[in-house]
């Protein structure tokens, strides 16, 4: 599809009459080859990229998507700025709001997400997050010297194309929940934690046939994401054994499931402790239901609800869910979010549009 074509896909997409904007899009692509997206463009094409999001089980709130246009900054310090900016208004105080920042192509966060914890490696394995040894690397030899805590915060690393500049996110930019269980002590005493706001910075945007490749953006938690994933993988925080030992079970043997019901437990002290501290966070089950109200609002719109059936379901007791009993297809409709191309410590997005094509 060339970009006029993918322009009027796009505009096709769009409430009222377009036909004289498209005109304009027309003469702007014949003599610049490309075009400029009104905020108001820009605002519904990230809309619908996350309706057509197929990995997403959040999609029923796409309308609620706050996007910020600052496609105007100008150095790598204003683009820290914007996204500072974009914390502080995504998190407002833990009612947390979905949020898009627009920034220039120019600048790029090589961040795989604007809230990561370091990972640090040692003699006896990682301290911290495993995922974020490489991250935490590039952070190093640009002069970074973390606290070596197992939840240091990583700095942005921002590039203007030329060099790579550390941002230290300001404190009161980045809000952590404390994981304690109502009934138990699930980790010996030690300090377990997790940020507020998942806000993916590894992802390019595509509306009609334009691509906007420095667009973080963030939604609120699911529980599972932290509780049965984060903090449970063995290649992430691993702390299945602990927490299992913790409840008193026997781990020595697995038909006990004492990793199901430690599972349980941290996924609850997940849900305990946001909604302690009030920080919006969803549960699967609930999660799920709203999924399925996002199905029955697309239908009656007239529209097939698109999903990659491995990424919806979700991974505690995904049979209890009707998405595991459903079947989605996973075609990939535009506008759309992609692994951004060439970003050094991301692995599971999504490949960008030309690599899917081969
Ligand atoms: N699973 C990722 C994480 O744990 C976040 C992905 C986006 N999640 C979301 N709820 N919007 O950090």
């Amino acid at each position: 599809m060339d970009r006029l074509q993918a322009a009027r896909h796009f505009f096709s997409q769009l409430d009222g009459d377009q036909s004289e904007r498209l005109e304009a899009i027309e003469l702007e692509l014949a003599t610049t080859g490309t075009y400029t997206l009104t905020t108001e463009e820009l605002t519904a094409g990230a809309m619908l990229a996350w309706r057509n999001s197929n990995r997403c089980i959040g999609r029923l709130f796409w309308q609620t998507l706050h996007v910020i246009d600052a496609r105007e900054a100008s150095s790598s310090d204003e683009v820290f700025e914007k996204i500072v900016a974009h914390l502080r208004y995504a998190t407002n105080g833990g009612k947390i709001r979905s949020t898009m920042t627009v920034l220039p192509n120019e600048y790029k966060i090589l961040n795989t997400q604007l809230v990561r914890y370091a990972g640090y490696e040692t003699g006896e394995g990682v301290m911290g997050d495993p995922l974020s040894v490489r991250m935490t690397k590039q952070a190093q030899r640009l002069g970074w010297v973390g606290e070596g805590t197992a939840f240091d915060v990583l700095p942005l690393m921002i590039t203007d194309g030329q060099d790579v500049r550390l941002y230290e996110l300001p404190e009161d930019a980045v809000l952590e929940v404390e994981i304690v269980h109502e009934a138990y002590d699930l980790f010996d005493g030690k300090t377990i934690k997790w940020h507020a706001v998942p806000a993916i910075a590894d992802m390019e945007l595509e509306i009609g046939g334009l691509r906007f490749t420095s667009i973080p953006f963030n939604g609120w938690y699911m529980e599972t994401e932290i509780g049965a994933r984060n903090l449970a993988d063995v290649d992430r925080y691993n702390l299945l054994p602990l927490v299992g030992k913790s409840l008193g079970l026997d781990t020595s043997k697995e038909r006990t499931l004492w990793r199901d019901r430690a599972l349980v437990e941290l996924n609850l002290a997940v849900l305990q402790s946001f909604e302690r501290e009030g920080v919006t966070i969803v549960d699967h089950h609930t999660a799920t239901k709203q999924f399925k109200r996002f199905e029955k609002n697309e239908a009656d719109a007239g529209r097939d609800v698109t999903g990659q059936w491995s990424w919806l379901i979700p991974p505690l007791s995904p049979a209890t869910t009707h998405i595991f009993h459903g079947h989605y297809e996973n075609t990939i409709k535009t506008p759309n979010l992609f692994a951004r191309s060439g970003c050094p410590f991301s692995g599971f997005h999504q490949p960008a549009k030309e690599e899917l094509k081969g």
